[in-house]
């Protein structure tokens, strides 16, 4: 069916072709980053983000040691938050990814692994800032 053509074209691209893989200096005070690990499987992934003086993700790089669909959730949402405000990329939801992928149900928490890594370099990103505002959110 076309579905299934198009969930293999979408996870094999970015399980083939993984966007912004790498890492960032944890040390860089703009740098957020974020460990986390799936429970169900043991995979982890660690996902940094690089954030401007505007609360904006200037950059953001994963690496993920992981299965296929861990891999190309961690390379879709890099893509999907390069550029956006850290308040708007707190509000991906894993559905939303499995959804984008076409992951079947037994997939999904590949794609909770991604959901977690940014908001885990978020909070990290804001626990450097300390007190300081971004976007009107308190940085707690
Ligand atoms: Fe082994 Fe995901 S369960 S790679
Ligand atoms: Fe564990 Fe995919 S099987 S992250």
């Amino acid at each position: 069916t076309v579905a299934r053509r198009q969930y293999h074209e979408k996870v094999i691209d970015h399980y083939e072709n993984p966007r912004n893989i790498g890492s960032l200096d944890k040390n860089d005070p703009t740098v957020g980053t974020g460990l986390v690990g799936a429970p169900a499987c043991g995979d982890v992934m660690r996902l940094q983000i690089k954030v401007d003086d505007a609360g904006n993700i200037a950059d953001v790089k994963f690496k993920t040691f992981g299965c296929g669909s861990a891999i190309a959730s961690s390379s879709y949402i890099t893509e999907r938050v390069r550029g956006m405000s850290i308040t708007d990329a707190l509000k991906i939801k894993n559905t939303d990814i499995a959804k984008e992928l076409c992951l079947p149900p037994v997939k999904l928490h590949c794609s909770m692994l991604a959901e977690d890594a940014i908001k885990s370099a978020i909070k990290d990103f804001r626990k450097k800032r300390g007190g300081d505002i971004v976007h009107g959110t308190p940085a707690t």
